[in-house]
């Protein structure tokens, strides 16, 4: 995810392109770039780093431009460096281009290109539009020709903006999966990734839709599809203000992240699920892909959400590949002096990719000879650069302290390496199929979940004064009720513990009166009937109970006090399910106390300290 916007009209575009970039920080930060004219030939200027490091060298109209886009990358491919930063040149410098989203059909297009003689200087995916553009051009198509040719043969997503020097003051957008806003302002108009970049100008819209390409000039705006169907756009008139929609139109970070879910876990699959062939193709695993097979013990190791995660990880790897493995907290794992050989991998997960504890671990890990994969949210993290091999969640930008999408996209890419290697041992072409069908319907399953949320806000309300909670559930739950847990200490400053829920009886049942909420994670599976006896210890006692349980159990609600139903999946992508009623649970308590979940007291979103 990044954020982009372009200016062309009757001003200098300099600071508005600046100002609309800070206004998109929040879609990526780690390098900036704007593309403008310089005369009659095209330049531009990029910085590794946020918005203000390219500010600083633009100030005080050293650079004068009617027309010019820019950009604020989150990496999706290639580390966060000025060369990989956007916009990218054309081979004779006479295009530029932006991009957010990910082409990911990129590797087999830069291979044509290569042998046709072009050159590449980043390592991102972006790179290969402007240089099919330029092809297209040179075969003698037109500009806008020449772009709509090539998103014909890109796949993947894309948002997009272009200049192209022999037809100056104009920019050329398209959109395809990622958003793209046009403002249109008297004499002058603005694209953006969203109406933050551009309602200081305009309050008139359009959107462009997947498969538009808009010929934007300062006189107008011309719409047509990839097919080269004139398209009428409707002009919508925001009534919005800058305030309510820095956060994209969300109170908070977290709930907007939190609603991000489905978006997020399908990015995480996207271009990685071959259905009809039952399998699984991560790039970043391919080099070691035959010592990964190979190696005869897994240990997972992360900190706090992501050692959640990891905890899911470890049912996911030995009831599919039966392999031992182990989870470890990062921050134990590496003062331990751990036993690892060459034949053990050592998974480290990581949001920020920049955790001290488990990069700690991961070079301790490395030292002693273990494979060592990144799963890594942000890319060219720390983790992630070394690592020997590893998968990027892509989940986008997190900025709420509580980890909510990457959780989930952390699931989601356990998942995915699970499949890989059981399709490779023993899982058959039929259940690899079946399995990828269910992990498809996924993020729609989390959408629909994500409508209950008033819902939960209700069953909030009553809760805002409890001091303790207890979390229960059992086998792959069981980590969702220790993440459920997590998330109400963050931000709510509750007390609250997880549990496997057949623990229960062993001492906290002892904590147990009508005091005591106790959240219980009760799908339909093998250990139900076990999750309903727990259930009942905890009525017996006169605890209140708050289930989460599948469509159509119709029997739970005559034992529990509130129930939050979840449709039915498989049992390895369940939790991914179940942890969302919990971080909209704990998410509403901690608002109802008017306390700020974006910035939690006491925490920081990485911890880059010992
Ligand atoms: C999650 O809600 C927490 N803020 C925290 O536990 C976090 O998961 C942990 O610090 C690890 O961070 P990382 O994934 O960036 O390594
Ligand atoms: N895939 C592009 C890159 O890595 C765009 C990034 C994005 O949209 O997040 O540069």
């Amino acid at each position: 995810m990044c954020g982009i916007v372009g200016y062309t009209g009757k001003r200098d575009c300099i600071p508005i392109l600046i100002e609309g970039l800070k206004r998109l920080e929040y879609r990526g930060y780690d390098s900036a770039g704007i593309g403008y004219f310089d005369k009659d030939k095209l330049a531009y200027i990029k910085r590794k780093g946020r918005v203000t490091e390219l500010e600083s060298l633009v100030e005080g109209g050293k650079i004068v431009s009617k027309t010019g886009i820019g950009h604020t990358r989150w990496a999706t491919h290639g580390i966060p460096n000025e060369i990989n930063a956007h916009p990218h040149f054309s081979k004779n410098r006479d295009i530029l281009l932006i991009h957010n989203g990910i082409i990911e059909n990129y590797q087999a297009l830069k291979k044509i290109l290569i042998n046709e003689g072009y050159k590449f200087e980043s390592e991102t995916d972006s790179e290969v539009i402007v240089h099919l553009i330029d092809r297209f051009i040179k075969k003698g198509y037109s500009f806008s020709d020449s772009v709509r040719h090539t998103l014909i043969e890109i796949e993947g997503t894309y948002g997009l903006a272009i200049i192209y020097e022999k037809e100056p003051d104009k920019i050329i957008a398209a959109k395809k999966g990622s958003p793209l806003v046009i403002g249109i302002g008297g004499d002058e108009n603005i694209i953006a990734s969203d109406i933050n970049a551009l309602i200081a100008h305009t309050k008139q819209v359009i959107y462009l839709e997947d498969y538009e390409i808009a010929e934007i000039t300062k006189e107008g705006i011309l719409v047509r599809n990839i097919h080269d169907i004139p398209v009428e756009k409707e002009v919508i008139e925001l009534s919005m203000t800058v305030e309510e929609i820095s956060k994209g139109g969300y109170s908070t970070f977290m709930l907007k992240e939190i609603f991000e879910q489905p978006d997020a876990l399908t990015n995480a699959m996207r271009g990685r699920i071959i259905v009809d062939e039952g399998r699984v193709k991560l790039g970043g695993l391919e080099g070691i892909m035959d010592r990964l097979y190979h190696s005869e013990r897994i240990i997972i190791s992360g900190c706090g959400t992501s050692w959640h995660a990891g905890l899911v990880g470890e049912y996911m790897f030995e009831q599919y590949l039966r392999i031992p493995t182990e989870v470890e907290y990062a921050s134990e794992f590496r003062y331990r002096n751990p036993v690892l050989s060459e034949k053990d991998a050592v998974i480290f997960i990581s949001q920020s990719g920049e955790t001290a504890d488990t990069l700690a671990a991961l070079k301790e890990a490395k030292t002693k000879g273990a494979l060592c994969l990144g799963i890594c949210n942000a890319v060219g993290s720390s983790i992630a650069r070394e690592s020997h091999g590893g998968v990027y969640t892509h989940a986008g930008p997190e900025i709420g302290v509580a980890s909510t999408k990457a959780f989930t996209s952390q699931l989601v890419v356990l998942a995915l390496i699970t499949i890989l290697l059981a399709r490779r041992k023993e899982l058959s072409l039929t259940d690899g199929r079946n399995l990828l069908t269910e992990f498809q319907s996924i993020p729609d399953k989390v959408r629909k979940i994500l409508e209950l949320n008033n819902q939960i806000e209700k069953i909030a309300e009553d809760f805002k004064n409890s001091t303790n909670f207890l979390y229960l559930g059992r086998g792959y739950n069981f980590p969702v009720a220790l993440e459920g847990a997590l998330k109400l200490k963050e931000i709510s400053y509750i007390h609250a513990e997880g549990y496997p829920a057949a623990e229960m009886k062993h001492g906290p049942i002892a904590l147990i009166d009508e005091n005591m909420p106790v959240v219980v994670i009760a799908p339909k599976d093998s250990t139900y009937e076990k999750i309903i006896s727990n259930i009942q210890e905890v009525k017996a006692r006169n605890g209140k109970i708050i289930a989460i349980a599948i469509e159509g159990d119709d029997e739970i609600e005559k034992i529990v006090d509130y129930v939050i139903r979840v449709p039915d999946t498989i049992r390895i992508f369940m939790p991914i399910l179940t942890v969302l009623p919990l971080q909209l649970l704990a998410y509403h308590i901690a608002v109802n106390k008017g306390l700020n979940v974006d910035q939690p007291r006491n925490l920081a979103k990485s911890v880059t300290v010992e």
